[in-house]
């Protein structure tokens, strides 16, 4: 004798379906181990105005200065990754990135960038990062959202510490430290 199935029916059974798919797949999941990976690295900063800049304002409020301590400035930087502090230790890729300074104080920066690799270990990786921290403090700390490559799946975070800074050629040197599960 054939039962016929009423309309709500047919949808619990598509439903038990769909949920029988996704227990398989939270499954699956499952077996992936997370590793830890820790990174240190140093870039460079040259935010002077001229040929060689690293670090720029790139828009602020109309009729305001244009400058990292003043809310509402954006600037964009492209500085160079090495694994030592020194320009000519071996360079790992670079740091590049957005930020926006956010808060009415001009302290905090929202920041969103990538470490973009292009050293032999990790060649066309990146790490995003994405965070808000006092741009200005010894050391920030913002989030690791994602990545790709050899880091797809990346969650952490990174610091950085404020090491120097040369006022002749406006050149600030960083260390960056990643901490990520991936
Ligand atoms: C820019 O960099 C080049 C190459 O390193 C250097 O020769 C030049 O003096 C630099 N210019 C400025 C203004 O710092
Ligand atoms: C970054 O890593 C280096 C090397 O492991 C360590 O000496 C330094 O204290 C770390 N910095 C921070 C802010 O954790």
């Amino acid at each position: 004798m054939a039962t016929k199935m009423n309309f709500s029916s047919k949808f619990m059974v598509v439903l038990a379906i769909i949920m029988v798919m996704f227990s398989i797949q939270a499954k699956a999941d499952d077996n992936h181990q997370l590793k830890e990976t820790k990174l240190s690295a140093f870039f460079h900063d040259y935010s002077s105005v001229g040929p060689n800049a690293t670090d720029l304002p790139v828009v602020g409020f109309p009729g305001k200065l244009w400058r990292y301590d003043k809310f509402g400035t954006l600037y964009v930087l492209d500085d160079l990754l090495t694994e030592g502090r020194e320009l000519t230790s071996p360079k790992i890729g670079r740091i590049q990135a957005i930020a926006v300074t956010v808060s009415l104080d001009g302290l905090n920066a929202q920041v969103s960038g990538s470490l973009v690799f292009t050293n032999q270990a990790y060649d066309g990786s990146t790490i995003q990062i994405l965070g808000v921290d006092n741009q200005f403090s010894a050391i920030g700390e913002y989030g690791v959202t994602s990545g790709t490559g050899k880091f797809r799946y990346a969650t952490g975070y990174i610091t950085i510490e404020f090491l120097s800074f040369d006022s002749s050629i406006s050149y600030a040197l960083f260390r960056v430290n990643v901490t990520i599960r991936h």
